[in-house]
């Protein structure tokens, strides 16, 4: 390791996951030499990285491996890349529903092994990452992945690989349900008169400038939203609709369970 950085890291496929946390290690100060890419098409990623479209004889010492293809194309790939790992390889899979239990029989010289599951905002650093492993893997591995998701934004280690799913749930399609909102949030706001293009700029720019008075705040966003809504005022008439039945509480719970039911059953085969 260098800098915190990996010696060498070779990723096997670089799309839109992978391809994110690529760009943001490069542009935090990661050396795109030290960098080869496995992608079929053989197309560039970025200046100085090496892209291959077929696996080398060997990696060089010192290298990390990013799992960033096809959760299905694990088997094709462990083809050929079991060979090519030793014990000091760490390996860390971003591949969705492939349960560390597979990467380890597929793996089996590797000993370090981490699954992650990040979201797409990893590409401005302000991702959240996911993290499983288990004992095998050594403390200096982990440190060592936590440098490396560092420049991501925030990392969490799982204490239950179960949790993985739920956690994707959240943070891993939480992107797109926020999404929504801020549509939601600018689609109501011309509903009540606001011209829509101006609701639009004003609902996202809301959402952007709250999210970061949240994220600096000592108090929670419950106690937040307490804080700002005085009794008998506006906000406080708007958060009795949001709050009534736990309206909004009951939405996201529903949300966020359709979406972990829809993974555990594709984990299934479905
Ligand atoms: N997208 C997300 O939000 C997200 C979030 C968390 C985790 N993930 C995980 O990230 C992984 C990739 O998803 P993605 O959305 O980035 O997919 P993607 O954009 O389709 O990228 C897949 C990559 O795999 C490469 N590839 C195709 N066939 C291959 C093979 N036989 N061997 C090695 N590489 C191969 C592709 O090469 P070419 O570039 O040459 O086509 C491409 O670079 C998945 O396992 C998914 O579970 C995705």
């Amino acid at each position: 390791m260098t800098g915190g950085w990996p010696d060498h890291l070779f990723l096997v496929g670089c799309g839109n996951m992978a391809g994110q946390m690529l760009a943001r290690w490069i542009a935090c100060g990661l050396d795109p030499a030290r960098v080869t890419v496995l992608r079929p098409s053989g197309r560039a990623v970025a200046d100085g990285v090496t892209v291959v479209a077929d696996y080398p004889a060997a990696l060089p010492r010192g290298t990390t491996i990013l799992l960033g293809m096809k959760p299905y194309q694990i088997a094709e790939v462990a083809r050929a890349l079991a060979p090519l790992c030793t014990a000091d390889t760490p390996i860390m899979s971003i591949l969705a529903g492939t349960t560390l239990n597979e990467l380890r029989s597929r793996f089996a010289a590797a000993t370090d092994i981490v699954r992650a599951m990040p979201n797409l905002p990893v590409g401005l650093g302000q991702g959240v990452v996911a993290l499983f492993t288990d004992d095998r893997t050594s403390p200096a591995a982990r440190s060592h992945i936590d440098a490396l998701i560092a420049p991501l934004g925030l990392a969490e280690w799982m204490a239950d690989e179960m949790l993985f799913n739920r956690v994707t749930a959240l943070s891993g399609c939480g992107p797109a349900f926020l999404f929504r909102f801020v549509d939601a949030l600018a689609r109501a706001g011309e509903a009540i008169g606001i011209p829509a293009d101006q609701a639009a700029r004003m609902a996202l720019a809301t959402v952007q400038g709250a999210a970061n008075m949240a994220a600096g705040a000592q108090v929670s966003p419950a106690a937040l939203a307490d804080q700002v809504a005085s009794p008998g005022g506006m906000t406080r008439e708007g958060l009795n609709i949001l709050d009534a039945d736990d309206r909004l509480l009951v939405l996201l719970t529903d949300t966020l369970a359709a979406a972990r039911d829809r993974g555990e059953a594709m984990a299934r085969g479905g």
